[in-house]
């Protein structure tokens, strides 16, 4: 690499979609030119990928960017862009509020970033682009991907519902669906690099193929991600229940690949609260759903996104989420107080259920899945799990020497790894001896270690990378350097 090459760095906020983003920007930069800083040095470029979802995700923004103003005031040339979707939400109100702001860019035009960062420098002023549409489906740029072993792969972009806390389809647009024939392309050129379990991302993956008019596309491609040879795991998210039909399920569980896991967002469990939401969904047919794929995949662990405190909301409605979830005894519930973000419906909602209120309803809703997640969990001490070992995760634990890892079912083990040279990417079959509410726990030596090409991989420092098709940029095959975790 030349001396001369200008350092970046990516500072990811908010959802998968986010994260999967930046590896699109990683990729972008690095096809320009770029290279990742080195830890602790201030980068040639910063870049901050926001989110508008967080609570007072604007207050944390602007307070990073006033952070980042004597950084940029001792480094000259030092360039900082703001995309995401608050910069999409704030357009050019980021440049008036951080002037020393060189780029802002939106959620539609991530491909724009290196040439923006160009001309920006070249006129020596800040550069506003926020598209209102797709330009190029993200996945045809190129890609710079964080893990060895792992890989997000999105079908689908922007979403239909209007559910009325959500401010994501003003800022992500109408669902795009991408053709089956250019995710599986994707998903077989990740594969060739090692990758063992995809990630298939949307905001509602189970409306994949509404864009091309055909209702049973996401079923069909879990059936052709089992066809895929060396791919390993397969998972999604989020699917939405409304569009959750029998022949998922079916494709689920008849997919040795596709893992024996789901998260689907309940997010209240009272009808008149689904209502307000715009959920067109109802309790009941949320725990339908959940006995057909418990019917089908008794095994399988189930999770979900619940808000508390909606407008509205009452005691009784509150019983109602707590019913769900004690009959859908979820493995793990995302939790969230409800609060407004300006811009969507709610927010102007009468009724705003006071703070104090939210907290207490909150905590009993924590209680009571605290409890829940700890019972499912003891009920796997003593059965053998297969582990994927995790990079961010698979750190030594300096105490105990523990390496950690995801079980098939989605559930996070952290495991003794005895003799065996186990790195991130590996796989290994070991037994939970102890469960806590949140991960298992394996003491014993595992009684098997598979080295894998993922492993290989990690410890040479190398990461999949795809190019860019829709830039005709050229396959950068090189091996992108990280440091190891
Ligand atoms: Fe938002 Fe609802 Fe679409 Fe999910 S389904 S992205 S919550 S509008
Ligand atoms: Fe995700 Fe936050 Fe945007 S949750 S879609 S990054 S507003």
């Amino acid at each position: 690499m030349s001396s001369t090459a200008r350092s970046y760095r990516v500072r990811t906020y908010g959802c998968q979609m986010n994260v999967h983003d930046s590896e699109r920007l990683a990729g972008l930069l690095e096809a320009a030119g770029y290279v990742p800083v080195e830890a602790d040095a201030t980068p040639d470029v910063e870049v901050l990928n926001t989110c508008a979802v967080r609570e007072n995700a604007d207050n944390r923004l602007y307070g990073n960017l006033g952070h980042l103003r004597p950084v940029k005031g001792s480094h000259p040339g030092m360039q900082i862009a703001v995309g995401g979707c608050l910069a999409q939400k704030d357009r050019g109100e980021v440049a008036r509020r951080a002037p020393w702001v060189d780029v802002v860019f939106g959620t539609h035009n991530i491909g724009s970033l290196p040439a923006l960062l160009e001309r920006a420098r070249h006129n020596g002023e800040a550069q506003v682009e926020i598209a209102e549409a797709l330009e190029v489906f993200p996945s045809t740029l190129p890609a710079r991907r964080d893990s060895a072993h792992s890989a997000w792969v999105s079908i689908s972009v922007g979403c239909n519902n209007t559910c009325t806390f959500c401010i994501v389809p003003s800022l992500r647009g109408t669902e795009v669906d991408r053709r089956p024939g250019d995710v599986l392309a994707e998903i077989r050129a990740l594969v060739a690099e090692g990758v063992l379990e995809v990630t298939l991302l949307g905001q509602n993956v189970n409306a994949y193929g509404v864009d091309f008019g055909d209702r049973a596309a996401f079923a069909d491609l879990l059936r052709a991600c089992g066809r895929v040879n060396g791919l390993e795991r397969v998972r999604f998210t989020s699917p939405h229940p409304r569009d959750f039909t029998p022949d998922v399920i079916d494709a689920m569980a008849s997919t040795p690949n596709v893992c024996p896991q789901l998260h689907m967002p309940l997010q209240s469990g009272s009808d008149a609260v689904l209502r307000a939401m715009r959920r067109s969904y109802r309790a009941q047919r949320f725990l339908r759903i959940v006995g057909d794929v418990r019917a089908a995949m008794p095994h399988a662990a189930l999770s979900t996104d619940i808000i508390v405190g909606f407008p509205g909301e009452t005691e009784a409605d509150f019983q109602a989420t707590l019913d769900v979830v004690r009959a859908a005894r979820f493995a793990q519930a995302f939790t969230f107080q409800y609060s407004p973000r300006p811009g969507t419906p709610a927010a102007t909602m009468p009724d705003q259920v006071p703070k104090a209120v939210v907290q207490e309803r909150y905590e009993r809703l924590v209680e009571l899945q605290e409890q829940i997640s700890w019972d499912l969990g003891r009920e796997h001490v003593g059965s053998t799990v297969e582990v994927l070992v995790s990079e961010g995760e698979g750190r030594k634990d300096a105490a105990t020497a523990r390496l950690s890892g995801r079980v098939r079912d989605g559930r996070l083990v952290h495991f003794d790894p005895g003799s065996y040279p186990v790195r991130p990417g590996d796989v290994v079959h070991t037994t939970v001896t102890y469960a806590a509410p949140h991960h298992l726990v394996a003491d014993g030596a595992p009684a098997a270690h598979r080295r894998t090409r993922a492993g290989d991989n990690w410890a040479a420092g190398r990461r999949p990378t795809t190019p860019g098709i829709a830039l005709g940029l050229p396959s950068f095959g090189r091996p992108a350097v990280e440091e190891p975790a």
